[in-house]
């Protein structure tokens, strides 16, 4: 475990480190977003959520998860007990990647050199909080976390010895959920997904 000292000195590290990644440029997406979308929550906090980008939404925000996806993971967690307050919540990329149509941003799924930049900014927030739990959030997330590419339900519902003494988990992300297209196996995906989020829950 982290010394008590370490721990003392986190916030203003955190806040330091928040601040350095609002000038970012160490990949292109920051030319055509409004902001950096950096984490927040405790930075003592044991669990840590990983999703893959800032959407539309959050962009606009300037925080994580507060649109649509971020909706039905609120809803989620509340079901599953976990409390959002006591999580740190962050992504692996922290700009909106997007297409403009029209007046529309759409979303693009960003590739490995957005993800290879922003683990600048992912490591050091381990880094900083080292939570006891860490929960990735989609295959891209899941990639930022263990450094090579995995395939979700292959990984999906045991935990993951990282580096460190962490546990790692990695489950499908909340927007995956939105774009089931039938409403009995949406309801079915939506049900495993709150299990796994009060199994992880219950780690902490
Ligand atoms: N999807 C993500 O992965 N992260 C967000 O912050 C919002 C939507």
């Amino acid at each position: 475990a982290r010394p008590a000292a370490r721990r003392g000195n986190a916030a203003p590290a955190w806040q330091a480190l928040r601040d350095e990644a609002m000038g970012c440029t160490r990949c292109p997406l920051y030319r055509d977003t409004t902001q950096t979308v950096f984490g927040e929550g405790p930075v003592d906090a044991p669990l840590m959520f990983i999703g893959e980008q800032p959407g539309d939404q959050e962009d606009l925000a300037g925080r994580p998860f507060v649109g649509p996806a971020g909706q039905l993971f609120d809803r989620a967690l509340e079901e599953a007990g976990i409390d959002r307050r006591q999580a740190y919540v962050t992504n692996a990329v922290k700009h909106f990647k997007h297409e403009r149509r029209g007046k529309r941003r759409i979303h693009q799924t960003p590739e490995t050199p957005e993800i290879q930049a922003c683990r600048w900014w992912l490591t050091q927030e381990l880094e900083l909080i080292r939570p006891r739990i860490i929960v990735a959030l989609g295959a891209t997330a899941g990639r930022a976390l263990l450094g090579k590419a995995v395939t979700i339900s292959r990984v999906r519902g045991a935990p993951i010895a990282l580096e460190g003494g962490a546990q790692g988990w990695i489950t499908v992300h909340p927007s995956y959920l939105l774009r089931v297209p039938d409403e009995a196996r949406k309801a079915e995906e939506r049900k495993r997904f709150v299990e796994e989020l009060r199994e992880i829950g219950e780690q902490v």
